[in-house]
């Protein structure tokens, strides 16, 4: 079952999603050469408890951090490290926190100083792929109508998208009902209605879409050593589309004019 919301239940999740966009915004502005994705993780469960909420992920299934930080060939769930970051890396910052018995989710990829031209159209195209999933989210709309969307913009640009992971619902539980497919036709199962919640998070690669998990048995790689991206936002549904909860204030026009280039393009 895919649960609707209350309004009392959105205020809340709006208040720990915002709670998690202000923090990755913080947290994207650390990932500098010479910084290591440990101090990264630190900082963000500094925040995350300074805010009276606690991160998600912490002992999730045994997960050691409060961010996953996943660079350039690792897709997903990566652990932080010692190794400082240097120049032309890419790096994905996933975090997810819980306030009031509510969760939020997000992520974004930046670039660690000046990144290649492919890097660049890599977190550029995942960006705009979310943006598309996003686009898909409204009333009477499928939830595999996202995943169709994420991948045409993903494919049309060459890149892959990974399979094994997937979005979900949010809410009470990091991951709820449905699953949300970053690929595959649309226009099947489930409709979408005002107050589900989803978390959307494409992975998107730039060579094969094939991964593989580490030792570790957390970080997932991509098996040809190819870069890969992922940018998560949570959004509501809403009456006439959808909110994103993630989204801070300051980034708004940023994200109107990427829901306008997924209208006319
Ligand atoms: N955003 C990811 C997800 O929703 C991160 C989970 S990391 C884990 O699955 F450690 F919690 F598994
Ligand atoms: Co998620």
């Amino acid at each position: 079952m895919i649960v609707c919301r209350s309004r009392a239940e959105l205020d809340k999740l709006r208040r720990v999603n915002q709670l998690v966009g202000a923090i990755l915004a913080e947290l994207r502005t650390l990932a500098v050469p010479g910084a290591t994705t440990q101090e990264i993780d630190q900082i963000a469960e500094r925040r995350v408890r300074e805010a009276g909420a606690e991160p998600a992920f912490k002992g999730y299934h045994g997960y050691p951090a409060t961010i996953c930080a996943s660079l350039n060939e690792q897709v997903v769930h990566g652990i932080p490290s010692e190794r400082p970051l240097v120049e032309g890396d890419i790096l994905s910052i996933d975090m997810g926190a819980k306030l009031d018995g509510f969760y939020g989710d997000s992520a974004v990829t930046v670039p660690v100083g000046k990144v290649s031209t492919p890097a660049a159209e890599l977190l550029r195209v995942t960006e705009e792929s979310l943006f598309r999933g996003i686009e898909a989210v409204k009333p009477g709309a499928r939830v595999t109508d996202i995943g169709a969307a994420v991948q045409r913009h993903a494919e049309a640009h060459g890149f892959s998208i990974v399979r094994e992971f997937v979005g979900h619902g949010i809410g009470t539980s990091l991951h709820e009902e449905p699953q949300i497919a970053n690929y595959g036709p649309g226009g099947r199962g489930p409709r979408l209605a005002e107050g589900m919640v989803l978390a959307i998070e494409p992975m998107v690669n730039a060579g094969r879409a094939a991964v593989k998990v580490l030792n570790d048995g957390w970080t997932a790689v991509t098996k040809d050593g190819s870069l890969s991206a992922h940018f998560e936002h949570t959004v509501a549904v809403t009456a006439e589309g959808c909110e994103i909860l993630t989204l801070r204030e300051a980034d708004r026009e940023r994200a109107r004019q990427l829901l306008g280039a997924a209208v006319s393009s």
